[in-house]
């Protein structure tokens, strides 16, 4: 076995444990929340919705299009765009959790006949080249064992003139790197590029970045937003899991937020495969 279909796996067992209770929690999205300020009243499943809304904002998408959802988690994103935008999304995840919760969502959503969640592995795709307008990756490109190889993959299923946009975390301090560790080993993270460094690798795949953001203070720096906001569903939470999985749940959430809230960043870039 190489050492890619290993590495899949173990991230397919890490997201089949922990993706059930962030379905729950975050209404389908395993990604951060965006809070404006203190005063920000939004709820937490509207808080961590603005993310999919802003990263899909940026890929320009149009009726018809067909978009790679590459790392869909349980499928509320995909769906969201299919019904938002018109487009066909094909999702893939490596947890068999996930592919079976995000099947029930698009049935739910009416959405079968132009939403799609398969098993796939983003180090090697089996789609021909060019076979999609568009490719989102929202916090799943954390887990890659190589970033550019896998940047690489993905402008290859992307026909020329073709637009990723991916959000992920960055690194914004390397004081404390016992934090920053803690943080990276509880997420499985392979490496936590800056700003610099996350374009750096998407030039380096080929793609000729169009947009950045750095939203950082909104997301991490709003942690104790989210604790908040968690805590509330912990009666819902421990009734449906058990009082022990929400232990661990929390348990978890000490390496997560191990980092102070100015040393993890979280960026939005976008970027076009050149021809057209
Ligand atoms: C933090 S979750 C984000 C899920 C989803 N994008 C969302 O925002 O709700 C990371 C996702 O990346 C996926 N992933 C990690 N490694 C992958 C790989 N090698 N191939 C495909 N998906 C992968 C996981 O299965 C999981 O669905």
């Amino acid at each position: 076995m190489t050492r890619e279909l290993i590495d899949s796996a173990a991230i397919g067992t890490h997201y089949d444990e922990r993706s059930p209770i962030g379905d729950e929690l975050r209404n389908g999205q395993l990604h951060m929340w965006y809070w404006y300020d203190n005063e920000d009243d939004a709820p937490l499943a509207d808080a961590v919705h603005r993310i999919s809304r802003k990263v899909a904002e940026t890929l320009g998408l149009r009726p018809g299009e067909r978009v790679l959802d590459a790392g869909c988690g349980p499928g509320e994103t995909a769906v969201f765009l299919a019904r938002n935008y018109g487009v066909k999304v094909t999702g893939i995840t490596v947890s068999s959790f996930e592919i079976d919760k995000a099947n029930e969502r698009a049935v739910a959503n009416g959405v079968t006949d132009r939403v799609t969640f398969e098993y796939g592995d983003y180090t090697g795709l089996d789609y021909p080249d060019g076979s999609f307008d568009a490719v989102l990756a929202l916090e799943s490109l954390q887990n890659a064992p190589d970033l550019e190889r896998v940047l690489s993959e993905l402008f290859r299923v992307l026909r020329p003139g073709g637009r990723i946009s991916f959000s992920d975390f960055s690194l914004e301090s390397e004081a404390e790197p016992a934090r920053v560790k803690r943080f990276m080993n509880t997420l499985k993270l392979r490496e936590l590029p800056t700003l610099t460094q996350w374009i750096e690798h998407a030039q380096r795949a080929g793609f000729e970045v169009e947009e950045y953001t750095q939203c950082g203070p909104r997301v991490f720096g709003k942690k104790s937003k989210y604790i908040k906001a968690a805590m509330d569903h912990r009666d819902s939470i421990a009734a449906k899991f058990g009082e022990e999985a929400l232990a661990e749940f929390s348990r978890r959430h000490l390496g997560f937020f191990a980092p102070r809230k100015d040393q993890i960043g979280y960026v939005i870039v976008s970027a076009r495969k050149p021809g057209r």
